[in-house]
């Protein structure tokens, strides 16, 4: 139990560096939480019109998920990364530095993902693509995504970090309530587009 409880708190100290707000602010333009849709995430940094930040923000709010897995997992074996997973996705929604009111949870669960298995990440992204590709929403799309990734885990013959990602999807969707209201009322932002802030 020490061990998973310190792999927990490794990964949530990792998870909840808020990288859409850091890169922001340090390459300057207004607080990302005042504008779009407030979030943190890489969806709405491209909502300034700064293409590379938001790239640089999914990439680096993945990856802190996937090292803090591969680490715990390197050094303390599957219970512990299926920790660190948990600690960094909780991170990144709830980071105590920004009082608890992180992002929604797609690119770190991505990144949670990726060390578990690159196959599942290429099935996501396949599904992620092709969702965004029809629809031009960010959020249907990682919301469907993610809601098939258990499945795909169990297919994989992963069943213990599918019953991790099931709770992750249940989180992804209540981080996403307000988006899921705005889907059905087909008021939602378009990829790149933004009127509303929720
Ligand atoms: O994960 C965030 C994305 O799905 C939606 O972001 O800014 O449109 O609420 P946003």
């Amino acid at each position: 139990w020490p061990a998973l409880l310190g792999a927990f708190v490794f990964g949530y100290v990792l998870g909840s560096i808020p990288f859409g707000l850091v890169l922001t602010r340090i390459f300057g333009g207004p607080d990302i939480r005042s504008i779009g849709s407030g979030n943190i995430g890489a969806t709405n940094v491209l909502r300034t019109g700064r293409k590379g930040l938001a790239a640089a923000t999914l990439l680096l709010d993945m990856l802190k998920g996937t090292v803090a897995v591969l680490i715990a997992h390197h050094l303390l074996g599957e219970p512990a990364a299926i920790a660190a997973g948990l600690g960094a996705f909780l991170g990144h929604l709830f980071p105590v530095w920004l009082g608890f009111k992180g992002g929604k949870g797609v690119a770190t669960f991505i990144g949670v993902l990726l060390g578990f298995s690159w196959q599942a990440v290429l099935i996501y992204a396949g599904i992620w693509v092709a969702i965004a590709f029809i629809t031009r929403y960010s959020s249907l799309s990682g919301l469907i995504a993610c809601a098939a990734t258990p499945a795909i885990l169990w297919t994989l013959e992963l069943p213990t970090p599918a019953k991790l990602f099931f709770v992750l999807a249940v989180l992804v969707f209540v981080m996403h309530r307000a988006n899921i209201a705005r889907l059905i009322s087909g008021t939602e932002n378009k990829i790149g587009q933004s009127t509303v802030k929720s």
